[in-house]
Order: C-alpha cells, then structure tokens, then sequence
C-alpha cells in the first residue's frame, strides 16, 4: 500500500510516553499508522525528520484572531499564518471582536470569515453577557465550542453580567453540556485600585499591574466555584496569572467541581520585573506576577491544578502599545501582546531546563486543551482514524529571537523580544498538508476549516 504522506526518522510523543526512530503515516486528511520507520508504508511523499521530535498538533485555545471588525491589529490570516509558523495546528478565538461573538449570526460571520482565510483550523467561543441569555441555546446550535464571561472591565468594554445573570447563565450553559470560560478579574477590585492609582499619579508599568491585586484573580475564582458547584456547569479559568490563583482551582478539583484551568507561556517565564525593564510591551491583564507567586504557579503546574498552556495572543499596534515611549504613561497603553510564535520555543526551554518533561508538555499544550473543549481525539491526538495533525519540533536548536518583525503576525509586539530559547518547530501538518516548513508557511490562506463539535 503506498499512502500520501510518511515522516519517518523521528522520535514519536504523546502524553503516554515517546518511541525513537519512529514515524506518521497519513492518508488524505488522516493518520493511517504510527510506528516504527521500517515498519511505515511507502508514500508518494516523505519527510525525515531528522532525529526530531514529532508530536500531536499544538492546540491554542486562546487566541485574540480579531476578526471580524479589528483586522487593523489581526486577522484570521494572519494569526492563523503565525499559528502555522509557530507550530499551532487549532486555535481558538476569544469574542471580544466587532461585533462581539454575542449571537448566532456574529459567529456564523466570524467562522464564514476564518474559512474563507485560514491556514490552519479554528473555532470560537461565544461572549455572554446581560443582553443575550435568551440565546444561549441558539449559540450552542450555531457550534460554538464554548462560552465566555468577562468578569470586571477588559480591552473592548465588554460589559460583565451581574451575579444574577452569571448564575441563570450558568443554568442555561449546565443544558448544552458545553463549558463555560471566565476571564477572571474582579472588577470592582481592579476598578478602585486603577481609579485611585491614576488620581495619585502612580503611571508607570509597574504600577499597572499593582493595580490588578492577585486577590482579584482569587476572588474571581473562588465566586465562580461557588456559583459551579451549585449550578453543576463546568467551567474553566482562563489565563491563570497567579500560584494564589492556580491553588483556588486545585481547591475546587478537590470538591469535585468540574473546573479546569490554562496559565500562559509569560506568567512561566517572566516576572513583574519585566514591566520595570520593557515597560508596557510588558502590560497586559491580568498581569504578570512577581517571583513568588511565579513560583507557586509552577508548582500548581506540577501539582496538575492546571490544564492547559496557550497564549491570549493578543496583537495591537505599536502605537497602542507605546512602542515609542515603552516607559509612557501606563494608563495610555493597551493590554496584551503576540505569543503564537513563542510558545512552543518557551515550552521547549523549560524542557531543556528540565522543569517538563517532552510528556508533560504535549499533555498540557495539545491533549488536555484538546479533551477540555470537546474536540478530543480529532484533535490532540496520534489516534489513527484521527485528523493527521502534527509538530515537529527541534528541542536542541538555539537561537534569540532578535527582531519581532520577522514574526508573522500583522502587530508584534512582544516582550519576548530579544529572549533566547532551546527548542523551535520546524513542521506543521494540519490534516495531512504541510503548512509550514524550514522558515516558510507555504500553506495555502483558507486551507483551514471550522473543528466541528
Ligand atoms: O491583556 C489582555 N488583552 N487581556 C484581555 O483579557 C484581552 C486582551 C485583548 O483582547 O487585547
Ligand atoms: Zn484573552
């Protein structure tokens, strides 16, 4: 039998463990055998991957794509282009566009959008807020991967419900069966401080993210148990910033609730000190933390209260973020910055530093996401049958990333300018095409479709 694709010469990981000279054999769009290279089928074509390290796709199931309404930071092209050249085969898009993902017809216009410009493959979640219970059904019918709440102020004013209207939200989302993610700030907390920071003058970066108390994150957390365990939702903390934060959800695993929760690659790899030495390329929310808080995350990590890794790749332009004045006016600056392209770098280098194992993290960074949002073992996974999405990935390969331009986002600012990291991609297969090889994403715009859930 000779199939379409095989990559031989690799060493195979998945959360279960790793097989060296080892490789995929792919058929059409799926995977039709994992094994030994002797043992792989003959294909009209191959790749060697060299003695590197194949894995199933990265899942990123937090991204700010920006389309439809904001394509002046991002589009689904471009976000989905870095995704590719990052090593990213699904991702996800955060509602805070314009319009807001708030009903079926914005996330039909949205997917119409990513299908119609994608390079890799996508889906969405829809915002709740106090206009739109009603259609909480009708958005789980349209095949949205899972809901949204913004609790408290955040970059696009989307307004929060009231507890009421989370608590009836809640009731409603319990019904479709599908999870129910928060951005998880207390909003009166974050609003006192940053009121009464702004009249003391206190406009530096740091300052910023004194303004977003750990306890806000806490809090936020902790309410939001308590409304799960009554309602019986399942639901998921975005963006865990915090070990204060990241033990709240180890608490309410323990009670039994069905909570998960995702950190990102900067609340890992920096501490607050980066807003002293980059200043607002630095800022976004909630904000990055200082060392002791950094440490207890990493041990909430290793202790499993957290799920899964992804950015909040989140583009703004350089006028936005103060590119020009990084130490200006923090209360002038927008929140957030692009992470699609440092991710698996970032995770490679705390490989190599021996903080995770090659297991650990494709558990955390395509398995889990992937079972968390419903879309296992399509995605995520080595399964045959399954969609023949995969990384290969260098873990040995050293290099500083010198000049975010030569990221492929259309905005890139990022604070990981000018860090250094072991490890990088060097291919992405997303059902059975190869999207990006050795530097180039040579996959075609609007290749990538909807996951169905
Ligand atoms: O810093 C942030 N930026 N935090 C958010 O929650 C939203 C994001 C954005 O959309 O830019
Ligand atoms: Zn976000």
């Amino acid at each position: 039998m000779t199939v379409d694709l095989v990559v031989r010469n690799g060493t195979v990981v998945t959360p279960a463990g790793r097989s060296a000279d080892a490789g995929i054999a792919v058929d059409g769009e799926r995977i039709v055998a994992v094994g030994r290279s002797d043992q792989l089928p003959t294909a009209d074509r191959e790749i060697d991957a060299d003695g590197n390290v194949i894995v199933p796709g990265i899942v990123d199931c937090h991204i700010h794509n920006r389309e439809p309404g904001l394509e002046y930071k991002e589009d689904w092209e471009s976000a989905t282009r870095a995704a590719a050249a990052g090593g990213v085969t699904t991702v996800v898009g955060m509602p805070n566009t314009d319009p807001i993902i708030d009903r079926p017809e914005h996330l039909q216009l949205k997917f119409e959008r990513g299908e119609a410009s994608a390079h890799v493959d996508f889906q969405s979640y829809v915002v709740v807020t106090s206009d739109n219970l009603s259609l909480i059904p009708d958005l789980d019918d349209a095949g949205a991967l899972g809901y949204k709440i913004f609790l408290g102020s955040t970059v696009g004013d989307v307004p929060p419900p009231s507890d009421g209207e989370i608590l009836e939200a809640m009731e409603l989302i319990e019904r479709t069966g599908k999870r129910l993610g928060f951005h998880e700030e207390n909003g009166e907390i974050v609003d006192h401080y940053t009121a009464q920071f702004r009249a003391a003058g206190k406009n530096k970066p740091i300052d910023f993210a004194h303004s977003r108390p750990v306890i806000a994150e806490q809090e936020a957390i902790e309410r939001m148990l308590t409304f799960a365990e009554e309602t019986g939702v399942k639901v998921h903390m975005y963006h865990v910033s915090s070990g204060a934060g990241a033990e709240a959800v180890a608490r309410g695993k323990d009670r039994g609730i069905d909570v998960t929760a995702e950190t990102c690659p900067h609340y890992l790899w920096f501490t607050e000190d980066v807003l002293r030495e980059k200043g607002n390329v630095a800022r976004i929310q909630p904000p990055i933390r200082d060392s002791d808080q950094r440490d207890r995350l990493w041990a909430a990590l290793e202790s499993g209260a957290i799920d899964c890794i992804a950015t909040d790749h989140a583009p703004h332009t350089d006028e936005e973020k103060l590119v020009d004045d990084p130490f200006g006016n923090t209360w002038d600056a927008i929140s957030g910055f692009v992470g699609l392209e440092t991710e698996i770098p970032a995770l490679l280098t705390f490989v190599d530093q021996g903080r995770l194992t090659l297991e650990e993290w494709v558990y955390h960074h395509a398995a889990r996401p992937a079972q968390v949002w419903g879309m296992y073992p399509q995605k995520g996974s080595l399964q045959v049958g399954t969609d023949a999405d995969f990384t290969i990935v260098d873990p040995e390969h050293e290099w500083t990333l010198e000049d975010r331009h030569t990221l492929h986002s259309k905005n890139c600012v990022t604070p990981f300018e000018g860090e250094s990291f072991t490890g990088k991609a060097t291919t992405t297969v997303v059902r059975g095409e190869v999207v990006y090889q050795d530097g180039s994403v040579i996959g075609e715009s609007g290749y990538g479709t909807r996951v169905d859930v």
